[in-house]
């Protein structure tokens, strides 16, 4: 009797060790035949040879038989069924196993899972060519604080307290001190600070002004700054910077425009308008310029030597330039967007688009 109990003992262990060992569908079907078949599978004939025993051994026994059977059966279906089993390898290795068991039960007629996927925002699209085409100029990439102090975001700036120039920056403060940077030009001077000339850099960044919102004006924007400061460097270089980059943004047909215009830190200052593709300055009523030809779309001008005495750089010695883009405004004009709401409503259907492009 005690031989028959060891016997279903050592088929368990048997059974266990060759599951381990079945490596794919076909080879658990040989175990599960070897087991389970009706005519010769082992835990068939233990059930045979049950009939024969006398009624009080037949229940012990019947119990540990159903039991082996239970465990057969239960452990082939996990196997059976998982469609990755990890098992160890010959020398310790973990590998997993497809099973091929589940791709049978994969119904290819059904309509498949639809992934949600998204799109780099245009936006980010537009920032990144933008800082390809300076990375090619030699420009490096930085990034600064959206929150600020006074003296960045003006003082240093040259603009003086109660300045009216402040004005034309509708300013969010978060304190007597502390407010939401209003441009990129601040990052003129901590870079300053930091870095000796030769300087050639853009900073990218979300700048925030208490605007009022509608078509072409949001609270929030992104800015690209340029800087560069070195020996000898004059207007001619950010005139010849400007016309290249804008037309390797833009296309080669784009004609650019420098109108004066004032800002406290640079001197002189202007303002770069790019010609109207859509019509020349044809259409009286078009959407884009207006009618004038022409869309303004970047501040520049030479660094004001005292902004480069703020920073203990030597005006007698250095110059330099900077400009600041709104990158929204130009991404509009490239892609004809004629709402920049657009860009925050997170609709996929419009940044779908250009990542198509
Ligand atoms: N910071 C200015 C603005 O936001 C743009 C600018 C940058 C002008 C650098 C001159 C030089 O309007």
């Amino acid at each position: 009797m005690k031989t028959l109990e060891s016997r279903i003992g050592a088929l368990k262990t048997k059974f266990d060790e060759s599951l381990a060992g079945a490596t794919d569908a076909g080879a658990l079907e040989e175990l599960r035949n070897e087991f389970l078949s009706r005519k010769r599978g082992r835990v068939t004939l233990l059930f045979e040879e049950l009939k024969s025993l006398p009624p009080e051994e037949k229940r012990s026994f019947g119990r540990l038989v159903n039991e082996l059977k239970a465990h057969v059966q239960k452990n082939l279906a996990v196997s059976l069924k998982g469609s990755i089993r990890i098992k160890s390898g010959a020398k310790g290795k973990l590998t997993v196993i497809e099973d091929d068991a589940d791709r049978d039960q994969v119904d290819l007629t059904l309509p498949g899972e639809t992934l949600p996927w998204g799109a780099p925002h245009p936006v980010m699209l537009f920032l990144e060519e933008i800082e390809r085409i300076f990375e090619t100029m030699g420009f490096s990439v930085a990034e600064g604080p959206e929150i600020e102090t006074d003296y960045y975001n003006f003082e240093a700036l040259n603009f003086p307290p109660h300045h009216p120039a402040r004005d034309d920056w509708d300013t969010l403060y978060l304190g007597e001190n502390l407010l939401l940077r209003t441009h990129t030009s601040p990052m003129q001077v901590r870079v300053m600070e930091k870095h000796k000339p030769p300087i050639r850099i853009i900073v990218p960044g979300k700048v925030y002004r208490r605007e009022a919102i509608d078509p072409t004006h949001l609270p929030m924007f992104y800015q690209v700054e340029g800087l560069l400061v070195d020996e000898g460097v004059t207007f001619a270089h950010l005139k010849g910077t400007l016309d290249l980059f804008l037309k390797r943004l833009l296309g080669d047909k784009i004609g650019t425009r420098f109108r004066p215009s004032f800002f406290p830190f640079t001197e002189p200052s202007a303002e770069v308008d790019i010609s109207c593709l859509i019509c020349s300055g044809r259409d009286q009523a078009c959407p884009v310029c207006g009618g004038t030809g022409w869309k303004e779309l970047l501040g520049a001008g030479m660094i004001n030597p005292q902004v480069l005495k703020n920073v203990n750089i030597d005006p007698e010695r250095y110059s330099g330039w900077a400009f600041g883009l709104g990158i929204e405004r130009a991404a509009m004009f490239c892609y004809q967007i004629a709402d920049m709401r657009t860009f925050y409503e997170n609709d996929l259907r419009f940044t779908r688009q250009f990542f198509l492009k």
